[in-house]
C-alpha cells in the first residue's frame, strides 16, 4: 500500500499527469510506468515559464508523502520522521555523495523533483525511499541515488517556506 497522495491544480493537462502518475505509483506495471515523463507532458512554453506551485503541507503526516505538479513535472514532498532524518544524516553508500543538510531547508521536509535521473521515469515510494520501475534505480529518503543506473540524485527544485507549513516551488 502506497503512503503517497497525489494532488494538483484542476486543469486537464495536469489531471492527465496525475492519472498517469497515480497509475505508476500504484504499481500498474512496468509498461505503464516506463514512459518518459517529460515527453508525455509537453506543456506550452508560456505555461512552463509562469508556473510556480504553492503547497499547504500541513496535511502531510510524518512518514507520508505527496506528489504535486510543478512546471509540468512531479515533485515529491516527504514529511520525514525523526528516524528517517537520523538515517539520512549519514551518506555512506550513495553514488552521488551530498550531505542531507544541503538538500533540505528543514530536516522534516524533503522536496525533490520526481523524475529519475537515468531516463526520466517517475519513481514510486518503497521502504528505502523510491524505486524507479523502469530499470531499478533506488533512491534514499534524501533523494540520493543508492544503486541502479541513475547517475545523479533527484533534483531539488527552487523552493522556500512562505509560512510554517506552506511552501512555494518557484520558477526555475
Ligand atoms: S529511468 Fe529510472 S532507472 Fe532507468
Amino acid at each position: 500500500m502506497s503512503d503517497e497522495v497525489v494532488r494538483g491544480p484542476e486543469d486537464p493537462q495536469r489531471r492527465d499527469f496525475l492519472e498517469q502518475a497515480t497509475c505508476a505509483l500504484a504499481g500498474a506495471g512496468v509498461a505503464a510506468a516506463s514512459w518518459p515523463f517529460i515527453s508525455s507532458m509537453n506543456p506550452a512554453t508560456n505555461v512552463v515559464a509562469a508556473a510556480s506551485t504553492e503547497v499547504d503541507v500541513s496535511t502531510i503526516q510524518p512518514g507520508m508523502s505527496e506528489t504535486v505538479a510543478w512546471q509540468g513535472k512531479p515533485v515529491f514532498i516527504v514529511h520525514r520522521t525523526e528516524e528517517q532524518i537520523a538515517q539520512m544524516a549519514q551518506s555512506e553508500g550513495v553514488k552521488d555523495p551530498q550531505p542531507d543538510e544541503e538538500r533540505v531547508l528543514q530536516p522534516e521536509w524533503l522536496v525533490v523533483v520526481g523524475i529519475c535521473t537515468h531516463l526520466g521515469c517517475v519513481p514510486g515510494r518503497n521502504d528505502e525511499g523510491w524505486l524507479c520501475p523502469c530499470h531499478g534505480s533506488v533512491y534514499d529518503n534524501s533523494g540520493r541515488i543508492l544503486r541502479g543506473p541513475a547517475p545523479r540524485n533527484l533534483e531539488v527544485p527552487p523552493y522556500e517556506f512562505i509560512a510554517e507549513e506552506k511552501i512555494i516551488i518557484k520558477k526555475a
